[in-house]
C-alpha cells in the first residue's frame, strides 16, 4: 500500500475548493497537479487555496502525459464529466467524480464501460452518505423492521434557491437542472437505503417558471428545469414518488416517508444535500397487541456538510491506497442518472417511459 498518493484536480471552480482543502488536510495525499481549461484559472486557484508545488495545466491530456498520478478529482460541470474521467481510467488513475455521474445515460455508460476495462475505479461524490442520519435510514431499511418496502415519497427543495452560478442553469454545461444539482441527492438518500433497485417505468414532469422569470439574473440563458416530479416504478414492486425544486411557493414539497408492510419511517423534510435530516424521524409499527404505535428516532447532532465532505475525500484516498473498492460505486450513480434522464424524457414526451438499462 502506498504511503502517500499523488492527486490531480480537473476543473478548478467552486467545488474544487472543498476537494483541495481536504486533500491538503490529509497526510496520505499530495496535490501534484491542477487543471482548468480557462487560462489562468488553475494558477489563481493554487494561489488562493495555498496549493504549493502543484504543476498547472490547461489540458488534462497533457497533465496525464506528464504526471504520474494515482488519482484525480473530476470537478468539471456535469456535461464535462465523462471525457476526463475516461482519460483517467485509461491510464489506470482512480477518479473521485463529482455528482451527478454525468448529464446523460450515454455518458454514464461510457464511464462505467471504461471503468470495467480499467485497473482503476470511479467513486461518485455523494458526501451525505457519510452523514449519521443517512446511515441510520439505511440501517432501518436494511434491518427488516419495515418489512418489504412498497412505496416511498421523497424529494425536497428550496423555496427561492435558483443557482448563483450560470454553469448550473445552461444545458450545454449542466445538462440537467434542479435534478442534477440536488434531486440526485434525494434519490440517493432513499435508493441507497433500499439497495438501488433498477427503475422499470417513469412518468415525469418538469417546469422552468422561476428560472425564466426576468427577475432572475440568468433568465436569458436558463434552459434546464427548476422543478421536477415523477412517479417511478422500481424492481421489487416498489413505487417511488419524487419531487425536487430550486424554487417554488410552498416552503417544502413534503417529508420523505418510506412505507413497508411491517412499518414505516417518516423523515422530516430535509435538504439532504447539506447532510442531516429536518428533525427527529418517526418509526411507525404495530405493537405486540397489533395496535398502531410509533417511536422517535432522534436526529444525530449536527454533523454538517463540511464533515461529510472531509469523510468523502478521506474514504476515497484510503480506497485508492487499498486498491478499491470504490466507496460510492458507479453502478448506483448510473441508476440514479437513468432515473433523472427518464424523468426529463417522459416530461418531454408527455407520457410514461419504459426504462431498459443495459447490463454493463
Ligand atoms: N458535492 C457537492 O457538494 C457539490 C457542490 C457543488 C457542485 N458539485 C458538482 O461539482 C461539479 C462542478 O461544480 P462547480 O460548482 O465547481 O462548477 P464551476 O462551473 O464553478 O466549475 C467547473 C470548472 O470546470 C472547468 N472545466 C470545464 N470543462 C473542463 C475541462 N474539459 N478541462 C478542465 N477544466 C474544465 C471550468 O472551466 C470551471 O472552472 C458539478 O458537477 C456539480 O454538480 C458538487
Amino acid at each position: 500500500m502506498k504511503d502517500k498518493i499523488r492527486v490531480g484536480i480537473i476543473g478548478c471552480g467552486g467545488i474544487a475548493g472543498a476537494h483541495a482543502e481536504n486533500y491538503l488536510n490529509c497526510e496520505r495525499a499530495e496535490i501534484a497537479a491542477l487543471c482548468d481549461l480557462v487560462p489562468g484559472k488553475a494558477a489563481a486557484f493554487a494561489e488562493r487555496k495555498g496549493v504549493a508545488g502543484a504543476n498547472i495545466y490547461a489540458s488534462y491530456d497533457e497533465m496525464f502525459e506528464r504526471e504520474e498520478l494515482d488519482a484525480v478529482s473530476v470537478c468539471t460541470y456535469n456535461q464535462a464529466h465523462a471525457d476526463p474521467t475516461i482519460a483517467a481510467l485509461r491510464r489506470g488513475v482512480c477518479v473521485l467524480l463529482e455528482k451527478p455521474i454525468a448529464a446523460s445515460v450515454e455518458d454514464a455508460l461510457r464511464i462505467i464501460r471504461a471503468e470495467k476495462e480499467s485497473s482503476a475505479f470511479v467513486s461518485v461524490g455523494f458526501q451525505p452518505r457519510y452523514d449519521p442520519d443517512m446511515q441510520k435510514i439505511k440501517e432501518i431499511c436494511q434491518s427488516g423492521e419495515l418489512g418489504d418496502i412498497y412505496y416511498i415519497q421523497t424529494g425536497g427543495g428550496r423555496r427561492r434557491g435558483l443557482p448563483t452560478a450560470e454553469s448550473f442553469v445552461r444545458r450545454d454545461q449542466a445538462g440537467v437542472g434542479a435534478m442534477g444539482d440536488i434531486g440526485c441527492y434525494s434519490l440517493d438518500m432513499v435508493l441507497n437505503a433500499i439497495g438501488y433497485p433498477k427503475p422499470l417505468t417513469v412518468t415525469g414532469y418538469a417546469s422552468d417558471f422561476f428560472g425564466r422569470d426576468p427577475r432572475y439574473k440568468f433568465s436569458g440563458s436558463f434552459n434546464v428545469e427548476d422543478f421536477a416530479a415523477a412517479f417511478i416504478r422500481l424492481e421489487g414492486g416498489i413505487v417511488l414518488d419524487f419531487r425536487i425544486s430550486w424554487a417554488m411557493h410552498p416552503d417544502t414539497p413534503g417529508d420523505t416517508i418510506i412505507f413497508g408492510k411491517k412499518g414505516a419511517l417518516r423523515i422530516p423534510s430535509t435538504d439532504c444535500w447539506n447532510a442531516g435530516v429536518g428533525g427527529d424521524m418517526t418509526l411507525y409499527y404495530d405493537d405486540e397487541n397489533g395496535e398502531p404505535t410509533e417511536k422517535k428516532i432522534p436526529a444525530a447532532p449536527d454533523h454538517g456538510k463540511e464533515d461529510c465532505f472531509a469523510c468523502k475525500v478521506r474514504a476515497f484516498v484510503e480506497a485508492v491506497r487499498a486498491g478499491g473498492p470504490a466507496p460510492v460505486p458507479s453502478r448506483e450513480a448510473f441508476i440514479n442518472e437513468a432515473i433523472v434522464n427518464a424523468i426529463l424524457d417522459s416530461a418531454e414526451k408527455g407520457g410514461e417511459i419504459v426504462v431498459d438499462l443495459p447490463e454493463v
